[in-house]
Parts: C-alpha cells; sequence; structure tokens
C-alpha cells in the first residue's frame, strides 16, 4: 500500500483534467516531487508542480522524461483520448481504433516499461491506471474508445499479477463521467476531477488493486456475476 504522502509521482496527461488534480492532490497530500509529464510543457506553471515534457506515442520523448524522473516511486498512466463515431460498423471504426489504441493502451505500455526499472529500483512503488466504466457498458458511438480502454484493463490485470512478487501495488481506477474537457458538449450528470482522485488515492492507501470511483461504475461492476450482467443489459439508469 502506498501513501502518496512522500511518494513521488509522475502522471502523464497532466497539462489539464483528472491528470492535473491528480498532481494538485498530491502535492496538497504531501508528496516529495511531482512531475507534470504532458505534451508541452512550455508554458505550465504551478508552484511545486516540475512540467515535464512526454507524448505518450512517442518512445524517445517517455526515456527521457524517464530519465529525468527516475526518483519516481507512483507512476500515474493517465494520459487518454476518446472520440464519437456513429457505431461498431461505421467506416471510421478501423482508423479511430488504431488512434485510441496507440495512446490509451500503447501509451500505457510504453510509459509502464520506461518506468519498469525505475520502479523495481524503490523498496515502496505503485502504479495507477487510469481506465473507465467503458470496459463493461455497451455504449456503441464510444467502440474505439471502449476497446482500448478494455485493452488496458487487461493489461492492468496481467501487469498487477506480474508485479505482486516484487512488491508494487497497481490500482486500476475505473469511472464513469467526469467533468473534464473529454465530455465537452456531452450533456450527462459528470463526477468532478477532485473527487474522483480523492478516491483514488484514498484506494491507494488502503491498499485496494481496484477503485470504483462512482455510484453507476460500482452498480455496474456488481451486475458482473449475474446471468445477464451489466455489458449485455446496462442496469436502469446507466
Ligand atoms: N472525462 C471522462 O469522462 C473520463 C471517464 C473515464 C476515464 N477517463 C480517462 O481519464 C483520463 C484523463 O482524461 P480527461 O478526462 O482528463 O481528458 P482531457 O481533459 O481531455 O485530458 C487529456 C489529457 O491527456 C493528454 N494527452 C492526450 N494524448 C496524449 C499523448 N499522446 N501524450 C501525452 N499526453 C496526452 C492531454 O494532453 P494535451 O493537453 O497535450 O492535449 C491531456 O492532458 C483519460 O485516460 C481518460 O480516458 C475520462
Amino acid at each position: 500500500m502506498m501513501d502518496v504522502k512522500n511518494a513521488t509521482v509522475f502522471i502523464t496527461g497532466a497539462s489539464r483534467g483528472l491528470g492535473l488534480a491528480f498532481a494538485r492532490e498530491a502535492r496538497r497530500r504531501g508528496a516529495t516531487k511531482v512531475y507534470a509529464g504532458m505534451r508541452n510543457a512550455a508554458r505550465f506553471e504551478q508552484a511545486g508542480i516540475v512540467p515535464v515534457r512526454i507524448d505518450v506515442t512517442d518512445t524517445a520523448s517517455i526515456a527521457a522524461a524517464a530519465a529525468l524522473a527516475a526518483d519516481t516511486t507512483l507512476l500515474i498512466n493517465n494520459a487518454g483520448i476518446a472520440a464519437l463515431i456513429d457505431g461498431p460498423l461505421s467506416v471510421d471504426v478501423a482508423t479511430q481504433s488504431a488512434r485510441m489504441f496507440d495512446t490509451n493502451y500503447y501509451g500505457v505500455v510504453r510509459v509502464t516499461q520506461a518506468f519498469e526499472r525505475i520502479l523495481l529500483a524503490k523498496p515502496n512503488a505503485a502504479i495507477i491506471n487510469v481506465l473507465s466504466d467503458i470496459v463493461w457498458l455497451p455504449r456503441p458511438y464510444l467502440t474505439p474508445y471502449a476497446a482500448s480502454k478494455a485493452a488496458a484493463w487487461s493489461f492492468t490485470n496481467q501487469l498487477r499479477f506480474q508485479l505482486r512478487e516484487p512488491g508494487i501495488q497497481v490500482l486500476g481506477l475505473h469511472v464513469g463521467f467526469i467533468d473534464t474537457d473529454l465530455t465537452n458538449g456531452i450533456d450527462v450528470p459528470k463526477a468532478s476531477p477532485e473527487d474522483v482522485v480523492r478516491q483514488t488515492y484514498d484506494a491507494l492507501a488502503a491498499g485496494k488493486s481496484e477503485v470504483m470511483a462512482d455510484q453507476g461504475t460500482a452498480l455496474l461492476k456488481s451486475t458482473l456475476a449475474a446471468e445477464v450482467p451489466g455489458y449485455i443489459t446496462p442496469p436502469p439508469g446507466l
């Protein structure tokens, strides 16, 4: 289990949205150092937060960021993109899937590989992967995004098992709509990034392996053992 207090945290996609909330809350909780990974670090200025250039689709930038942040003890794979399409059979499903996978799946894989040795060398280290309720929720217009997050969920499960022995905690964050740029123009109830981050850091400190950061996601997960689970027929309200 890991307390963010006294951790050295590296977050991908921390220029805004959930990633920035992770950075701010880490600092508030007394993290030793907070690295905010971002594609454009030139104009970022927040007291106590160190901007680091990283594009999760660019291996060279990942290697450079890992070299610079070699004291990291908590890696947060947060960077992600989404796009709406017509449905699972629309003409752009393959091209959009490739784009989503490059960031949302291979991005997580590449960054985790680059930080592996850094984390293994620490007496107490952890990884948080930002996933979604979409891994269990049919939303045809989010097909490419859902597939990429389901792949990242699968990777998280393999990684958690692999890293159990060396003692690295791996926490998967599942959550529905959050109020960030990613959901601009989608008119539904949304969780606040600050609340999601609070629950995630609390779960990490409690030694958990995953966190359902809103009621809808918790309800969805509770249906998984039912004869008709939520990924076939979502529970009312979802
Ligand atoms: N919002 C939701 O409803 C929701 C729900 C469940 C899960 N999530 C997940 O939460 C995470 C954060 O999303 P958000 O809602 O905060 O979205 P957001 O406000 O759109 O922020 C996305 C962040 O990811 C960064 N990013 C995108 N592609 C990148 C790349 N190739 N390399 C490095 N950084 C990259 C963006 O950087 P730039 O500023 O350079 O574009 C930005 O900092 C994502 O993994 C998303 O899938 C979001």
